[in-house]
Protein backbone atom coordinates (compact mmCIF):
# COMPACT_ATOMS: atom_id res chain seq x y z
CA UNK A 1 0.00 0.00 0.00
CA UNK A 2 1.47 3.06 -0.77
CA UNK A 3 2.27 5.91 1.64
CA UNK A 4 1.46 8.83 -0.14
CA UNK A 5 -1.61 10.37 1.48
CA UNK A 6 -5.08 9.39 -0.13
CA UNK A 7 -7.04 12.36 -2.16
CA UNK A 8 -10.42 12.37 -0.53
CA UNK A 9 -13.73 11.75 -2.18
CA UNK A 10 -15.00 13.46 -4.35
CA UNK A 11 -11.39 14.46 -6.09
CA UNK A 12 -10.43 10.27 -5.21
CA UNK A 13 -13.02 8.34 -7.27
CA UNK A 14 -11.76 5.05 -7.50
CA UNK A 15 -14.50 3.87 -9.87
CA UNK A 16 -13.14 6.04 -13.00
CA UNK A 17 -10.21 3.41 -13.22
CA UNK A 18 -13.13 1.12 -13.79
CA UNK A 19 -15.15 2.48 -15.83
CA UNK A 20 -13.88 1.05 -19.01
CA UNK A 21 -12.68 -2.82 -20.37
CA UNK A 22 -8.95 -1.24 -21.53
CA UNK A 23 -8.43 0.77 -18.58
CA UNK A 24 -8.82 -1.92 -16.36
CA UNK A 25 -6.31 -3.83 -18.29
CA UNK A 26 -4.13 -1.01 -18.04
CA UNK A 27 -4.29 -0.80 -14.83
CA UNK A 28 -4.45 -4.86 -13.76
CA UNK A 29 -2.01 -5.63 -11.22
CA UNK A 30 -1.60 -9.48 -11.60
CA UNK A 31 -1.84 -11.47 -15.20
CA UNK A 32 -2.36 -15.53 -15.42
CA UNK A 33 -0.84 -16.81 -18.36
CA UNK A 34 -0.73 -20.33 -19.91
CA UNK A 35 3.32 -19.90 -18.06
CA UNK A 36 1.75 -20.20 -14.95
CA UNK A 37 0.03 -23.64 -15.19
CA UNK A 38 1.66 -26.96 -14.52
CA UNK A 39 -1.24 -29.64 -15.76
CA UNK A 40 -1.77 -31.94 -13.23
CA UNK A 41 -2.53 -35.68 -14.65
CA UNK A 42 -3.20 -38.82 -13.83
CA UNK A 43 -2.04 -42.03 -15.95
CA UNK A 44 -3.15 -45.99 -15.79
CA UNK A 45 -1.96 -49.15 -17.47
CA UNK A 46 -5.11 -49.48 -19.55
CA UNK A 47 -5.65 -48.55 -22.78
CA UNK A 48 -8.04 -45.08 -23.52
CA UNK A 49 -9.31 -43.24 -21.25
CA UNK A 50 -11.24 -43.43 -17.89
CA UNK A 51 -13.18 -41.08 -16.54
CA UNK A 52 -13.09 -39.92 -12.94
CA UNK A 53 -16.38 -39.89 -11.68
CA UNK A 54 -15.78 -36.67 -8.81
CA UNK A 55 -14.03 -35.12 -11.37
CA UNK A 56 -15.86 -34.40 -14.30
CA UNK A 57 -13.89 -33.60 -17.73
CA UNK A 58 -10.38 -35.54 -15.73
CA UNK A 59 -9.72 -39.11 -16.85
CA UNK A 60 -7.14 -41.37 -16.35
CA UNK A 61 -5.00 -41.35 -19.50
CA UNK A 62 -2.88 -44.49 -21.37
CA UNK A 63 0.74 -43.58 -21.44
CA UNK A 64 -0.04 -43.07 -25.13
CA UNK A 65 -2.48 -40.50 -24.64
CA UNK A 66 -0.38 -38.95 -22.04
CA UNK A 67 2.75 -38.80 -24.90
CA UNK A 68 -0.19 -36.75 -26.64
CA UNK A 69 -1.18 -34.54 -24.01
CA UNK A 70 2.29 -33.24 -23.83
CA UNK A 71 2.41 -32.57 -27.28
CA UNK A 72 -0.90 -30.80 -26.11
CA UNK A 73 1.02 -28.67 -23.25
CA UNK A 74 3.46 -27.64 -25.82
CA UNK A 75 0.59 -26.61 -28.29
CA UNK A 76 -0.69 -24.58 -25.88
CA UNK A 77 2.02 -23.39 -23.64
CA UNK A 78 1.90 -25.25 -20.28
CA UNK A 79 5.53 -25.43 -19.53
CA UNK A 80 4.91 -28.51 -17.36
CA UNK A 81 3.17 -31.38 -16.66
CA UNK A 82 2.67 -33.50 -12.98
CA UNK A 83 2.31 -36.88 -13.23
CA UNK A 84 0.44 -39.53 -10.87
CA UNK A 85 0.21 -43.10 -11.25
CA UNK A 86 -2.98 -44.99 -11.09
CA UNK A 87 -1.65 -48.07 -9.88
CA UNK A 88 -4.50 -51.26 -9.37
CA UNK A 89 -4.40 -53.27 -5.97
CA UNK A 90 -2.00 -56.14 -7.36
CA UNK A 91 0.53 -53.34 -7.52
CA UNK A 92 0.06 -52.10 -3.83
CA UNK A 93 1.72 -53.55 -1.02
CA UNK A 94 1.86 -52.79 2.95
CA UNK A 95 5.84 -51.49 1.79
CA UNK A 96 4.92 -49.59 -1.27
CA UNK A 97 7.66 -51.88 -3.04
CA UNK A 98 6.71 -50.99 -6.70
CA UNK A 99 7.24 -47.57 -6.18
CA UNK A 100 10.82 -47.26 -7.35
CA UNK A 101 10.02 -49.93 -10.10
CA UNK A 102 12.14 -48.92 -12.65
CA UNK A 103 9.85 -50.85 -15.74
CA UNK A 104 6.68 -49.41 -13.73
CA UNK A 105 3.92 -47.28 -14.93
CA UNK A 106 5.54 -43.86 -13.78
CA UNK A 107 9.32 -44.10 -15.95
CA UNK A 108 7.16 -45.63 -18.66
CA UNK A 109 4.93 -42.28 -19.02
CA UNK A 110 7.86 -40.01 -17.99
CA UNK A 111 9.60 -41.55 -21.10
CA UNK A 112 6.88 -41.21 -23.36
CA UNK A 113 6.01 -37.89 -22.54
CA UNK A 114 9.79 -36.58 -23.04
CA UNK A 115 9.90 -38.73 -26.02
CA UNK A 116 6.93 -36.85 -27.49
CA UNK A 117 7.56 -33.29 -26.21
CA UNK A 118 11.02 -32.75 -24.88
CA UNK A 119 10.46 -29.24 -24.15
CA UNK A 120 7.75 -29.77 -22.14
CA UNK A 121 8.84 -30.05 -18.21
CA UNK A 122 7.94 -32.82 -16.54
CA UNK A 123 6.93 -33.71 -12.21
CA UNK A 124 6.43 -36.45 -10.64
CA UNK A 125 5.21 -37.04 -6.84
CA UNK A 126 7.90 -38.00 -4.45
CA UNK A 127 5.26 -40.50 -2.17
CA UNK A 128 4.53 -44.44 -1.43
CA UNK A 129 0.69 -43.61 -0.96
CA UNK A 130 -0.27 -44.72 -5.06
CA UNK A 131 1.90 -47.86 -3.98
CA UNK A 132 0.58 -49.14 -0.41
CA UNK A 133 -2.15 -51.11 0.24
CA UNK A 134 -3.09 -49.12 3.32
CA UNK A 135 -2.88 -45.50 1.04
CA UNK A 136 -0.26 -44.07 3.79
CA UNK A 137 2.87 -41.90 2.29
CA UNK A 138 4.92 -43.96 4.48
CA UNK A 139 6.28 -47.41 6.06
CA UNK A 140 4.22 -48.24 8.93
CA UNK A 141 5.25 -49.93 11.83
CA UNK A 142 2.18 -50.64 14.80
CA UNK A 143 0.31 -47.85 13.63
CA UNK A 144 3.26 -45.66 13.18
CA UNK A 145 4.38 -43.61 10.15
CA UNK A 146 8.44 -44.48 10.25
CA UNK A 147 10.06 -41.27 9.05
CA UNK A 148 13.77 -42.72 8.30
CA UNK A 149 13.57 -45.96 6.54
CA UNK A 150 10.51 -43.93 5.02
CA UNK A 151 12.77 -41.83 3.63
CA UNK A 152 14.64 -44.39 1.99
CA UNK A 153 12.00 -45.65 0.15
CA UNK A 154 11.53 -41.91 -1.34
CA UNK A 155 15.18 -41.73 -2.38
CA UNK A 156 15.14 -45.21 -4.10
CA UNK A 157 12.01 -43.58 -6.07
CA UNK A 158 12.95 -39.92 -6.80
CA UNK A 159 16.63 -41.54 -8.40
CA UNK A 160 14.21 -44.01 -10.50
CA UNK A 161 12.21 -40.94 -11.78
CA UNK A 162 15.29 -39.29 -12.48
CA UNK A 163 16.83 -41.98 -14.35
CA UNK A 164 13.70 -41.93 -16.29
CA UNK A 165 13.73 -38.28 -17.27
CA UNK A 166 11.72 -36.33 -14.58
CA UNK A 167 12.23 -32.80 -14.57
CA UNK A 168 11.62 -31.58 -10.98
CA UNK A 169 10.85 -33.97 -8.16
CA UNK A 170 8.30 -33.08 -6.38
CA UNK A 171 8.16 -34.65 -2.45
CA UNK A 172 4.93 -34.78 -1.29
CA UNK A 173 4.85 -37.12 1.75
CA UNK A 174 5.63 -34.35 4.53
CA UNK A 175 8.30 -36.53 6.34
CA UNK A 176 11.13 -34.23 8.08
CA UNK A 177 14.24 -34.45 5.92
CA UNK A 178 13.82 -35.87 2.73
CA UNK A 179 14.27 -32.98 0.52
CA UNK A 180 17.92 -32.95 1.78
CA UNK A 181 17.85 -36.91 1.10
CA UNK A 182 17.21 -35.89 -2.22
CA UNK A 183 19.10 -33.81 -3.14
CA UNK A 184 22.58 -35.48 -2.16
CA UNK A 185 20.95 -38.93 -3.70
CA UNK A 186 21.12 -36.42 -7.15
CA UNK A 187 24.20 -34.75 -6.93
CA UNK A 188 26.25 -38.18 -5.78
CA UNK A 189 24.15 -39.65 -9.06
CA UNK A 190 24.98 -37.00 -11.34
CA UNK A 191 21.68 -35.99 -11.50
CA UNK A 192 22.35 -32.40 -10.66
CA UNK A 193 20.13 -30.16 -12.86
CA UNK A 194 17.15 -31.99 -11.55
CA UNK A 195 15.06 -29.74 -9.17
CA UNK A 196 13.35 -30.44 -6.27
CA UNK A 197 10.13 -28.26 -5.75
CA UNK A 198 9.13 -29.64 -2.43
CA UNK A 199 5.40 -29.61 -1.18
CA UNK A 200 6.58 -27.85 1.88
CA UNK A 201 3.27 -27.03 3.13
CA UNK A 202 1.00 -29.51 2.67
CA UNK A 203 -1.93 -29.47 5.21
CA UNK A 204 -4.21 -32.64 6.13
CA UNK A 205 -7.27 -31.84 3.97
CA UNK A 206 -10.37 -33.13 3.21
CA UNK A 207 -9.79 -31.62 -0.52
CA UNK A 208 -7.82 -34.87 -1.75
CA UNK A 209 -10.87 -37.01 -1.52
CA UNK A 210 -11.18 -36.59 -5.13
CA UNK A 211 -7.54 -37.73 -6.21
CA UNK A 212 -7.57 -41.00 -3.73
CA UNK A 213 -10.26 -42.12 -6.38
CA UNK A 214 -8.26 -41.31 -9.45
CA UNK A 215 -5.58 -42.30 -8.54
CA UNK A 216 -7.25 -45.68 -6.83
CA UNK A 217 -5.43 -44.75 -3.30
CA UNK A 218 -6.07 -47.54 -0.94
CA UNK A 219 -8.12 -46.69 1.97
CA UNK A 220 -6.98 -45.20 4.92
CA UNK A 221 -7.60 -46.85 8.22
CA UNK A 222 -8.12 -50.54 6.33
CA UNK A 223 -5.33 -52.67 4.72
CA UNK A 224 -2.33 -55.58 5.86
CA UNK A 225 -1.12 -53.51 8.60
CA UNK A 226 -2.46 -51.60 11.55
CA UNK A 227 -3.11 -48.16 9.38
CA UNK A 228 -4.07 -45.05 10.70
CA UNK A 229 -7.97 -43.34 9.56
CA UNK A 230 -6.12 -40.27 8.62
CA UNK A 231 -2.51 -38.50 7.50
CA UNK A 232 -2.63 -36.09 10.66
CA UNK A 233 0.83 -37.27 12.02
CA UNK A 234 2.94 -36.27 9.12
CA UNK A 235 0.74 -34.03 6.96
CA UNK A 236 -0.33 -29.78 8.65
CA UNK A 237 -2.73 -28.97 10.77
CA UNK A 238 -4.91 -26.77 8.93
CA UNK A 239 -4.92 -24.14 11.90
CA UNK A 240 -1.44 -23.45 11.33
CA UNK A 241 0.62 -20.67 9.80
CA UNK A 242 4.10 -20.41 11.36
CA UNK A 243 4.47 -23.81 11.59
CA UNK A 244 4.02 -23.58 7.40
CA UNK A 245 6.60 -21.15 7.44
CA UNK A 246 9.26 -23.38 9.36
CA UNK A 247 8.37 -26.26 6.95
CA UNK A 248 9.28 -23.82 3.92
CA UNK A 249 12.02 -22.96 5.66
CA UNK A 250 13.74 -26.27 6.42
CA UNK A 251 12.75 -27.65 2.89
CA UNK A 252 14.87 -24.56 1.36
CA UNK A 253 17.70 -25.06 3.70
CA UNK A 254 17.94 -28.74 2.72
CA UNK A 255 18.01 -27.89 -1.08
CA UNK A 256 14.39 -27.38 -2.42
CA UNK A 257 14.73 -24.99 -5.82
CA UNK A 258 11.10 -24.13 -5.66
CA UNK A 259 7.97 -24.85 -2.77
CA UNK A 260 4.91 -25.47 -2.50
CA UNK A 261 1.46 -24.81 -0.70
CA UNK A 262 -1.17 -27.18 -0.79
CA UNK A 263 -4.45 -27.45 -1.03
CA UNK A 264 -4.80 -23.97 -2.74
CA UNK A 265 -7.46 -21.69 -2.36
CA UNK A 266 -8.12 -21.87 0.95
CA UNK A 267 -4.28 -21.78 1.74
CA UNK A 268 -3.91 -18.40 -0.03
CA UNK A 269 -2.75 -16.69 3.46
CA UNK A 270 -0.10 -18.96 3.67
CA UNK A 271 0.95 -18.55 -0.20
CA UNK A 272 1.23 -14.16 0.55
CA UNK A 273 2.87 -15.21 4.29
CA UNK A 274 5.38 -17.59 2.33
CA UNK A 275 5.95 -15.09 -0.84
CA UNK A 276 6.84 -12.07 1.54
CA UNK A 277 9.00 -14.34 4.26
CA UNK A 278 10.91 -16.57 1.75
CA UNK A 279 10.96 -14.70 -1.64
CA UNK A 280 10.98 -18.12 -3.38
CA UNK A 281 9.34 -19.52 -6.56
CA UNK A 282 6.26 -20.56 -4.76
CA UNK A 283 3.56 -22.65 -6.44
CA UNK A 284 -0.05 -23.80 -5.39
CA UNK A 285 -1.72 -27.34 -5.75
CA UNK A 286 -5.24 -26.54 -6.66
CA UNK A 287 -6.63 -30.20 -5.68
CA UNK A 288 -8.63 -32.62 -6.90
CA UNK A 289 -11.50 -31.34 -4.21
CA UNK A 290 -11.33 -27.58 -5.15
CA UNK A 291 -11.94 -29.03 -9.06
CA UNK A 292 -15.03 -30.97 -7.78
CA UNK A 293 -16.21 -28.31 -6.30
CA UNK A 294 -16.20 -25.75 -8.88
CA UNK A 295 -17.42 -28.36 -11.42
CA UNK A 296 -19.70 -29.46 -9.07
CA UNK A 297 -21.62 -26.12 -8.93
CA UNK A 298 -20.90 -24.91 -12.33
CA UNK A 299 -22.93 -28.32 -13.32
CA UNK A 300 -25.78 -27.26 -11.27
CA UNK A 301 -26.13 -24.40 -12.69
CA UNK A 302 -25.03 -22.47 -9.44
CA UNK A 303 -21.92 -20.63 -11.13
CA UNK A 304 -20.72 -19.68 -13.97
CA UNK A 305 -17.85 -22.36 -14.98
CA UNK A 306 -15.87 -20.03 -17.10
CA UNK A 307 -15.75 -17.16 -15.10
CA UNK A 308 -15.31 -19.20 -11.68
CA UNK A 309 -12.41 -21.02 -12.97
CA UNK A 310 -10.38 -18.69 -14.56
CA UNK A 311 -11.35 -16.43 -11.10
CA UNK A 312 -10.16 -19.34 -9.07
CA UNK A 313 -6.93 -19.53 -10.84
CA UNK A 314 -5.86 -15.42 -11.05
CA UNK A 315 -6.40 -16.02 -7.39
CA UNK A 316 -3.08 -17.42 -7.15
CA UNK A 317 -1.05 -15.05 -8.97
CA UNK A 318 -2.46 -12.11 -6.65
CA UNK A 319 -1.65 -14.12 -3.68
CA UNK A 320 1.96 -13.94 -5.37
CA UNK A 321 2.19 -17.40 -6.89
CA UNK A 322 4.51 -17.88 -9.62
CA UNK A 323 2.23 -20.95 -10.56
CA UNK A 324 -0.53 -23.53 -10.33
CA UNK A 325 -0.75 -26.68 -10.25
CA UNK A 326 -4.19 -27.59 -11.56
CA UNK A 327 -6.46 -29.92 -13.43
CA UNK A 328 -7.81 -27.07 -15.13
CA UNK A 329 -4.78 -26.38 -16.81
CA UNK A 330 -5.17 -27.71 -20.76
CA UNK A 331 -9.01 -25.79 -20.42
CA UNK A 332 -7.65 -22.60 -18.75
CA UNK A 333 -5.07 -22.17 -21.34
CA UNK A 334 -7.32 -22.65 -24.51
CA UNK A 335 -9.76 -19.61 -22.08
CA UNK A 336 -6.48 -17.58 -22.18
CA UNK A 337 -6.54 -18.19 -26.10
CA UNK A 338 -3.18 -20.11 -26.38
C1 LIG B 1 0.11 -38.00 -2.25
C2 LIG B 1 -0.59 -36.87 -2.89
C3 LIG B 1 -1.88 -36.43 -2.62
C4 LIG B 1 -2.13 -35.43 -3.56
C5 LIG B 1 -0.99 -35.25 -4.33
N1 LIG B 1 -0.04 -36.15 -3.90
C6 LIG B 1 -2.90 -36.92 -1.65
C7 LIG B 1 -2.57 -37.03 -0.23
O1 LIG B 1 -1.56 -36.54 0.25
O2 LIG B 1 -3.35 -37.66 0.49
C8 LIG B 1 -3.43 -34.71 -3.69
C9 LIG B 1 -3.74 -34.17 -5.05
C10 LIG B 1 -5.15 -33.73 -5.23
O3 LIG B 1 -6.01 -33.86 -4.34
O4 LIG B 1 -5.44 -33.25 -6.34
N2 LIG B 1 1.08 -37.77 -1.36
Amino acid sequence: MSKAPLAAYPALRLRRLRQADWVRRLVRESVLTPADLIWSMVVHEGEGQVPVAAMPGVSRLSVKDAAAAAKEARALGIPAIAVFPHIDGAGKDAAGSKAADPDGLIARAVKAMKDAAPEVGIMCDVALDPFTDHGHDGLIEKGRILNDPTIEALVAQGLMQAEAGCDILAPSDMMDGRCGALRRALETAGHQDVMIMSYAAKYASAFYGPYREAIGSGKLGTGSVDNPGDKKTYQMDSANTEEALREVALDIAEGADMVMVKPGMPYLDIVRRVVDAFSMPTFAFQVSGEYAMLMAAAQNGWIEEERAIMESLGAFKRAGCAGVITYFAPRAARSLGA
